[in-house]
């Protein structure tokens, strides 16, 4: 199929506006084309991951040099995802000078673009909230899922380059999720059992995914999904599956025009299937040495749950507690006195980077408890590290006196 283009977008793609943005152009273009995808369309915003130097490496730096040439600029509001260290507390963190000296020099690269250092996976917690029908062109994998089932929104999992691409040009090639047929349920999972924590969403999608990798699920007996819950679940299913978008009966903005008449399978999800995925992740046989949350960012809310578990309790010794969130948030937390509070009961609260985009956590700890399946499954891919998955109250009884 010919993908039809406007006469501006030939020009941008035949150089006449500089090579950064032909070269933009030539990826959105080239992934059009392998997709059948027969325009291109223009987005509202961008979210862009590839900022951690532990997973982009050297290699950005000659991508880099290409864009600078044209001193090119973002046209639509872009956001970033986390970087490999908290930019302000990184030697606490035991961040080299030679890493750091590195994610700032990215950092630093991305907001000569103009793009917004929120270096963050949950932008819509720090007032980033797309509207229904908005296209989209976001990367991170979570966020992603968050932006098409919780919000409505449309967008496709873009790879670094391409939500960059996507900035810089403001546009998307109009496939997959960008389509209203693309976005109906395969599979219709009755939720049998209740889902009571946080970790309770995060196991049932990484059963889901797990099963039926990349399908769209239509969710029914699910109580209630704020977007604490909603983030636990849309991690978990992009971690185990790839699912960029889910549906729950009454609660997610589509899911009212969704006809479940035509899904290919019904299945249920029980108390023995939850139960299978914390067990899988129950590999420590000694005590922990770090607890990690905030997988996906942890918002307010999540960080005031901590808080107030911990009014009548102690922390016990030996034992790190970490909790990942963004810049912004970190601000409001400590605006209403609960970092303080946190601090002083020896907690860490690490901003811009998290347990597995940075090299801190692998690096410094093997018996490690979280309650995200997302973290979890990362952080037992790394050879030296254990995880246990745990409900957050259960993490805190462990972990306190
Ligand atoms: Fe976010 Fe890092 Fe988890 S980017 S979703 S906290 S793996």
């Amino acid at each position: 199929m010919i993908m039809f283009l406007t006469k501006d977008q030939e020009e941008m793609l035949s150089g006449m506006k500089g090579e950064a943005i032909a070269k933009s152009m030539e990826l959105i273009v080239k992934i059009g084309d392998v997709y059948n995808a027969k325009q291109l369309i223009p987005i509202t915003n961008a979210q862009v991951a590839g900022v951690s130097y532990l997973t982009v490496g050297e290699s950005i730096f000659s991508y880099f040099e290409l864009l600078s040439k044209d001193a090119v600029k973002v046209k639509v509001p872009t956001w970033l995802n986390p970087a490999g260290m908290d930019m302000k507390k990184w030697k606490e963190m035991k961040i080299s000078e030679d890493f750091a000296e590195k994610q700032l020099r990215i950092v630093n690269f991305y907001e000569g673009l103009g793009i917004n250092p929120t270096l963050t996976c949950a932008p819509y917690l720090i007032g980033h909230t797309p509207s229904q029908g908005d296209h989209l062109a976001w990367s991170e994998s979570s966020a992603v899922s968050i932006a098409n089932s919780f919000y409505g929104a449309r967008t496709n999992r873009e790879g670094a380059p391409s939500s960059l691409a996507s900035a810089i040009t403001g546009l998307t090639a109009n496939y997959g999720l960008h389509i209203t047929e693309n976005r109906n349920p395969r599979i219709l999972v009755d939720v049998r059992t209740k889902l009571e924590s946080f970790s309770d969403y995060s196991a049932l999608g990484y059963w889901y995914g797990q099963k039926f990798h990349g399908s769209v699920p239509y969710f029914v007996n699910i109580q209630s999904l704020n977007i604490n819950e909603a983030k636990m679940l849309a991690a978990a299913l992009a971690a185990s599956g790839s699912v960029a978008l889910y549906h729950v009966k009454d609660l997610t903005p589509e899911s009212k025009s969704i006809d479940t008449e035509n899904v290919e399978e019904k299945i249920e999800f029980t108390e023995s299937n939850k139960n299978e995925i914390y067990n899988h992740f129950n590999q420590i046989n000694e005590g922990p040495d770090l607890v990690v949350i905030g997988c996906p960012h942890a918002s307010h809310e999540d960080v005031k749950l901590i808080s107030g578990i911990l009014q009548s309790r102690q922390m016990k010794d030996g034992i790190e507690f970490w909790i990942f969130t963004s810049s912004k948030t970190k601000a409001a937390i400590d605006a209403d006195s609960l970092l303080t509070n946190l601090e002083s009961r020896g907690i860490k609260i690490y901003a811009d980077t998290c347990m597995v985009v940075s090299p801190s956590v692998s690096e410094n700890f093997q018996n490690i408890i979280t309650n995200s399946t997302k973290a979890a499954h990362y952080l037992s891919k790394a050879k030296t590290t254990m995880v246990n998955l745990l409900p957050l109250d259960s993490i805190m009884k462990e972990v306190t006196e």
